[in-house]
């Protein structure tokens, strides 16, 4: 089974998946992924916003529940959604606490910034572990201007890395890393202990994770770091068109769908 101390020190490159869903979180389960990120992208691949911003608690307590009910032995990871951290301690508290109590996730996931560095001690000592994510993290998409990258220049690469490692001495017992030069996400892994897993960092940090949807070819559009490993959208539409035919024609359903009890009516 994975854990929090497991996944320290990992031999080769740690895999991270997305999952909103039991079928998807068994899949990726079964094949050996090593953590199903209940990721708050839940907004844009399920619910189909233009940001993760309106996801709420009530919708990640329901995917966490799905998710951790479907894994055997992945860790299972999940996102505080926006304004359900850091606006009030206690409340923040709370929300992490019930993501572990009340829906079975095995770790929070928190978009980090100056502010949470404090409320990571907090959690961690109260026995929440913690995900930091520094570089692009979607909620603050209006502040910085759109899905940029980060990182692009030395000084605010620095600022970055200082504030990942504040979130390690913190307590945080690994980092995401988004969209930010390869060096960038090369220096975190080499300068943290913790294992720092990169989407659009490039090749050199100690794991991988992506949106399930980008990476099964189900979204329309992927963003540029990401690749399309399979191309399930095509499959689905063909399934759905053959369905919709097979109805049409009344080949659908057939004498092997139907059952009869002789009944007289
Ligand atoms: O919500 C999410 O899916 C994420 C990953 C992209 C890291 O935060």
């Amino acid at each position: 089974m994975t854990t929090v101390a497991s996944i320290q020190d990992p031999e080769k490159p740690l895999t991270m998946l997305t999952a909103y869903d039991a079928p998807t979180a068994r899949l990726a389960d079964e094949v050996g992924i090593e953590m199903v990120l209940v990721g708050d992208s839940i907004g844009n691949a399920v619910f189909g916003h233009d940001s993760t911003l309106q996801v709420t608690m009530s919708d990640m307590l329901r995917a966490t529940k799905s998710v951790a009910g479907a894994v055997e032995d992945a860790l299972v990871v999940t996102d505080l959604p926006f304004l359900s951290y850091g606006v009030d301690r206690a409340q923040t508290l709370e929300n992490a606490g019930r993501l572990l109590k009340d829906a079975g996730g095995h770790a929070v996931k928190i978009e980090s910034g100056p502010h949470t560095v404090e409320l990571t001690e907090a959690m961690t000592d109260l026995g929440i572990p913690v995900m930091a994510h520094v570089g692009l993290t979607p909620q603050h998409v209006h502040g910085v201007g759109g899905y940029t990258r980060q990182g692009t220049t030395a000084e605010h690469a620095a600022e970055m890395l200082d504030l990942a490692k504040a979130h390690e001495k913190a307590g945080a017992f690994s980092l995401v890393i988004e969209h930010v030069p390869r060096e960038v996400g090369a220096a975190a892994s080499d300068e943290l202990d913790i294992p720092v897993i990169g989407i659009g960092a490039g090749p050199d940090t100690d794991g991988q994770v992506l949106v399930v949807d980008d990476a099964v070819g189900l979204s329309d559009r992927i963003p540029p770091f990401a690749e399309a490993f399979g191309d399930v959208r095509a499959e689905m539409r063909t399934a759905i068109e053959r369905y919709r035919d097979a109805v049409e024609s009344g080949a659908f359903p057939s004498e092997a769908h139907s059952h009869s009890e002789g009944l007289d009516l």
